[in-house]
């Protein structure tokens, strides 16, 4: 029988994941602790370890994985920045799962963008406290407006076609442009000074670091909004910050936040958050802030547990999904073993 070390785990992972690995006869040791250099011990006797986005799986952690006789490290989620696959490689084999609902995340950027500037988190709370009047509640129509997406992938197409919808004129940068798409490309300069809200759906990668940050902000125009359901580390937090307090930037929604590994998920109702910068774009009142949420619908969580649970058959059965292991070198076809012999080593 094999055996998974699940890490970080919430109690809406266990429904479909207690599914999924009865139905395949695997074993699932759940852990509530991120897998990181203080917890790695708990993977001894495991076949594969289960992580998710905070998970801190660098040099040290996998070295000790590979110690241990882990073979695998199943991400139950399409991003990879927390891992070190150039330390994985050769050693432990990582899948992912690339899609399970971009719809998922791309409604939710909507949702944010719309809450955002019809002001409905402001109205909500005024009725629930019997406030009727409508005073600093006006918003702006979509229609007409520029949306600039940067990022073109499963998300990024499907939020494209949302705002399609609601006829607004859309521009996109992508590093890899897809030709075959109807949508209109331009280079990363004329999209910041051209959109009127910006929406992040790249990877975090070293190149798309900080890519919103104050040399960026600068060219773009007054008032713009800019939403990331991506990856905290796309912006610089303290950029974004003095933006919004010099009016630059009109509104921002953020789903991520770079600093967001010890906080998002967990319940600080009761505590006195110690994040200095989280605390002031929590108390902008053109500020929305959801806690890393917008993968979480129900469509979502099976097709994780189920697309997880496959990636760890088909690793043994020697019938892997070549899409969904990733290494280092996957972009270079010659060092990458994956189309060859169906892993990447
Ligand atoms: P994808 O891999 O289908 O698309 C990513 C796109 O970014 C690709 O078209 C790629 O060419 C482009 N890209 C790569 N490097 C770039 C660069 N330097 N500049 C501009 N574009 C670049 O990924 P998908 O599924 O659309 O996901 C997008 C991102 O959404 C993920 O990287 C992940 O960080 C984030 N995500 C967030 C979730 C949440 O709950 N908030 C859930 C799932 C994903």
């Amino acid at each position: 029988m094999m055996k998974i070390a699940f890490f970080d785990v919430k109690q809406y992972d266990k429904t479909g994941f207690d599914f999924y690995s009865d139905l395949n006869n695997i074993k699932i040791k759940y852990y509530e602790p991120r897998l990181t250099a203080d917890t790695v011990g708990l993977a001894q006797g495991f076949d594969a370890v289960c992580v998710f986005v905070n998970d801190e799986v660098d040099d040290y952690v996998v070295n000790k994985l590979y110690e241990y006789g882990v073979k695998v490290i199943l991400l139950r989620c399409a991003g990879f920045n927390n891992v070190d696959t150039k330390a994985c490689f050769g050693k432990i084999h990582v899948y992912r799962v690339p899609a399970y609902s971009p719809y998922s995340v791309a409604e939710h950027t909507m949702a944010l963008l719309l809450t955002s500037i019809r002001r409905i988190h402001k109205a909500y709370n005024r009725t629930r406290d019997f406030n009727f009047s409508l005073t600093e509640l006006t918003g702006f129509d979509l229609f007409g407006k520029t949306i600039g997406i940067i990022g073109t992938g499963k998300i990024g197409k499907i939020f494209a076609n949302i705002c399609n919808g609601f006829g607004m004129n859309i521009i996109c940068y992508d590093k890899f442009p897809d030709k075959s798409s109807k949508l209109k490309y331009v280079d990363l300069q004329e999209l910041f000074k051209k959109s009127d809200i910006i929406s992040l759906h790249c990877p975090l990668t070293d190149e798309t670091s900080y890519l919103i940050n104050k040399n960026s902000i600068d060219v773009m125009k007054k008032g713009v909004v800019i939403i990331n359901t991506s990856r905290g580390g796309l912006i610089n937090t303290e950029d974004l910050i003095d933006a919004i307090k010099n009016k630059k930037v009109g509104a921002a929604c953020l789903d991520v936040y770079e600093e967001e590994n010890d906080i998002f998920f967990r319940d600080f109702s009761n505590h006195i958050v110690q994040d200095d910068q989280l605390a002031r774009l929590i108390s902008l009142p053109n500020v929305i802030v959801t806690s890393h949420q917008a993968f979480l619908t129900k469509e979502a969580l099976d097709n994780i547990a189920q697309m997880t649970i496959n990636n760890l058959i088909s690793f043994y059965e020697n019938k892997p999904n070549i899409n969904n292991e990733v290494c280092y070198v996957c972009a270079k076809r010659e060092e990458c073993h994956k189309e060859k012999s169906g892993k990447c080593f």
